[in-house]
């Protein structure tokens, strides 16, 4: 055990980089957790933000049961690519049909983002399990939202004050955001350039959000902007508002604060949506298999 380990009554918390993230041990999350130790998870992740549990052997039941400890789950507003029998799991896989075409999302969270920021109640911490591990890429970052928000010289801090963003699902309407060249619209099928149906857009309607928010459980305030759903400031012009953006993101994603996360089969790795954002990083052949199951939490409306 390192020197960043510390032992707290049941589990082992060791830290995963220095920004955010941590590895919980000593924990079956198959079996039902007691109070004690789901009040030492949750004090582990206000703390660390990400956790990360190795090895767990979950069933659909099991990885439901366990998120949702933390409150409400959502059903993912595409409607499509959750799991038949169980519609609070998104599939995210790059597995193919018979016919060759995507049996769900491939691409999920390739831009940088905070689940569901498009939502009047913006996801409060979603529950990614490692199913298919390609041999090579398929890494997730995670950056550390409150260290962004400090990072801002005065200035800045100053003049985000009190501004809100609009943040929008479909990723067409995101004039920062283009397909590919050349993606082809059966290319877009099973990606998140899919053309979203009346339906889903009726589902997801713009919505404003404070570019610094606080977080109800820590107090501290955090940046809550993301490249793939932020996409306006509200009353500022286009130009001067994605200049801002952009500007933000920059503190957003520098490299000091993330943690990088190399998945093995069979993790769980839990995160708050409210202080972080992340990514999924790709790099892996369409040939070698990457499959994920995210149940996400419902949370409340950002202040
Ligand atoms: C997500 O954005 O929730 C998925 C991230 C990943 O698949 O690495």
């Amino acid at each position: 055990m390192g020197a960043d380990a510390v032992k707290h009554m049941t589990l082992s918390i060791v830290k995963r980089s220095e920004a955010l993230g941590a590895e919980i041990r000593g924990v079956d999350l198959s079996q039902s957790v007691s109070e004690d130790v789901f009040e030492e998870i949750r004090a582990a992740w206000y703390e660390h933000l990400v956790l990360v549990f190795p090895d767990q052997q979950l069933t659909n039941e099991q990885h439901i049961e366990f998120s949702a400890r933390f409150g409400p789950l959502e059903v993912h507003p595409s409607g499509k690519y959750v799991l038949k029998d169980y519609p609070e799991l998104l599939l995210l896989t790059n597995k193919k049909n018979d016919k060759g075409g995507y049996v769900s999302l491939r691409d999920g969270g390739s831009v940088w983002h905070s689940d569901l920021s498009y939502m009047g109640e913006p996801s409060l911490g979603s529950l990614l399990y490692g199913i298919d591990i390609p041999e090579i890429g398929g890494d997730t970052e995670w950056a550390n939202m409150y260290f962004a928000y400090e990072a801002l010289p005065k200035t800045l801090k100053k003049r985000v004050e009190g501004l809100r963003a609009i943040h929008q699902f479909d990723q067409n309407d995101n004039p920062r955001l283009g397909p590919p060249p050349g993606m082809t619209v059966d290319e877009m099928k099973g990606s998140i350039w899919e053309k979203k149906s009346p339906e889903i857009k009726a589902r997801t309607p713009d919505v404003v959000h404070p570019i610094v928010r606080v977080h109800p459980e820590t107090d501290r305030k955090a940046l809550f902007v993301n490249r793939r759903f932020t996409t306006f400031v509200v009353d500022m012009e286009a130009d001067e508002g994605e200049s801002l953006l952009l500007d933000l993101f920059e503190y957003a994603e520098r490299p000091e604060h993330i943690y990088r996360h190399k998945w093995n089969k069979h993790d769980l790795v839990l995160w708050d949506n409210r202080c972080t954002i992340h990514l999924a990083c790709g790099g892996f052949p369409d040939e070698q298999i990457r499959t994920m199951q995210r149940a996400t939490v419902r949370g409340e409306v950002p202040v």
